[in-house]
């Protein structure tokens, strides 16, 4: 039959067939407290981990470090981005997690299942939409798909199958031949593949790289729906914008350290962050007593005076400024305001970590 595995959904080579874990019952919910809670309280705390990575390195076998001391845990049913340039370390980051990358240094737990020395149970509860685009081109599309799920030691389920390929508009392509599929299709059908198996836990490495604006909005629809349904998303994307849309909390991660993890709307407040530059009459020396009150910075020599303030804020501050600049004698010829945005945020975090 088949085949060589080239299947990132199913990488680990050997037996393949994934037996879910014991702990998940037939609902998916799991029991925090096992066999010794209290009949009838089930302990679901709302910041419940998922996934735990502790120290987690990786040195590649040519000697590169790939990875350096990774600590980060990712929250059940939280859609999480993780940012950062190219060669940062996103796709090993996954690739460790979901058992295709052996670790060098540290450990990963996915629902209290290690990845290493309880890899099936781990690997079950993950579905990877891989950023490369491999498939069998030869076979249908209906049949890729049903065999992921088999991978998985699932048994047959064409009424779910059947729903992740209308959920995901290839219903109609079926029966067509992978290789005859649009590249978008090519990248529908690997998520598609991975959700074959009902994970509780989806990988998307760059799902939107190169696909229209229309495929983009649908993939942003389709995690929202599964999100809803209580999966967690992991996704990595150089779209800033897509992680400002999606994520519940957003990573960066640069030459393999992560340097920053932080809620998004934490970062949006961040966002909304601008700075009023007022090129001064004279010179100052130092920021008057009078002024401490303000988030006030000297620059360009004494010439320039910048606040920073908050654009939702009420009141912004700049009125009452302006008037203790006057009390002040402090008089200015000309004043710009700038916004900085994520993207800013991304960049700046990124040259600073050099
Ligand atoms: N098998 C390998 N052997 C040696 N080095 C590797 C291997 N795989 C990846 N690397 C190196 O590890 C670093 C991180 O690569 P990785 O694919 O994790 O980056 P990434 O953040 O996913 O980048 P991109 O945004 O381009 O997808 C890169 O410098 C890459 O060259
Ligand atoms: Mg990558």
């Amino acid at each position: 039959m088949r085949r060589v595995n080239r299947d990132m959904n199913a990488e680990e080579p050997g037996d393949r067939t994934a037996a879910p874990p014991a702990s998940v019952g037939a609902t998916g919910k799991r029991q925090v407290l096992g066999a010794q809670s209290l009949p009838g309280i089930c302990y679901r705390p709302l910041m419940q981990t998922i996934i735990s990575i502790t120290h987690l390195a990786k040195i590649y076998a040519s000697g590169f470090q790939a990875l350096v001391g990774i600590d980060l845990d990712i929250r059940r049913g939280e859609i999480f981005a993780l940012l950062g340039p190219n060669g940062a370390g996103k796709t090993t980051l996954i690739s460790i997690i979901c058992g295709i990358v052996n670790p060098s240094q540290g450990r990963v737990t996915v629902d209290g299942h290690d990845i290493v020395d309880d890899f099936r149970a781990a690997r079950a509860l993950i579905g990877l939409v891989p950023q490369e685009l491999t498939t069998d081109a030869f076979e249908s599309v209906w049949n890729t798909v049903s065999f992921s799920r088999g991978l998985f030691g699932k048994p047959p389920n064409p009424e779910h199958i059947e729903k992740v390929l209308r959920d995901l508009s290839l219903w109609d392509k079926k029966d067509n031949r992978v290789m005859t599929l649009s590249g978008g299709m090519k990248r529908r059908l690997l998520i598609a593949k991975a959700l074959s198996h009902e994970p509780k836990i989806l990988f998307l490495d760059e799902p939107t790289a190169g696909v229209d604006v229309n495929l983009r909005r649908d993939m942003w629809a389709l995690v929202r729906t599964l999100r809803d349904t209580g999966v967690t998303i992991i996704l990595t994307t150089h779209y800033i914008d897509e992680a400002e849309e999606m994520a519940d909390r957003i990573g960066v991660i640069n030459r393999g350290e992560l340097i920053l993890v932080e809620d998004k709307a934490e970062l949006m407040h961040k966002l909304g962050r601008k700075r009023l530059s007022l090129q001064l009459h004279r010179p100052l020396e130092f920021i008057p007593s009078a002024l401490a009150a303000y988030r006030l910075e000297l620059t360009d020599g004494g010439c320039e005076l910048a606040y920073t303030y908050d654009t939702r804020a009420e009141p912004t501050g700049i009125v009452a400024l302006l008037e203790a600049l006057s009390a002040a004698d402090i008089g200015f010829k000309d004043l710009q305001t700038t916004q900085s945005s994520l993207e800013d945020i991304f960049v700046s975090l990124v040259k600073d970590s050099k």
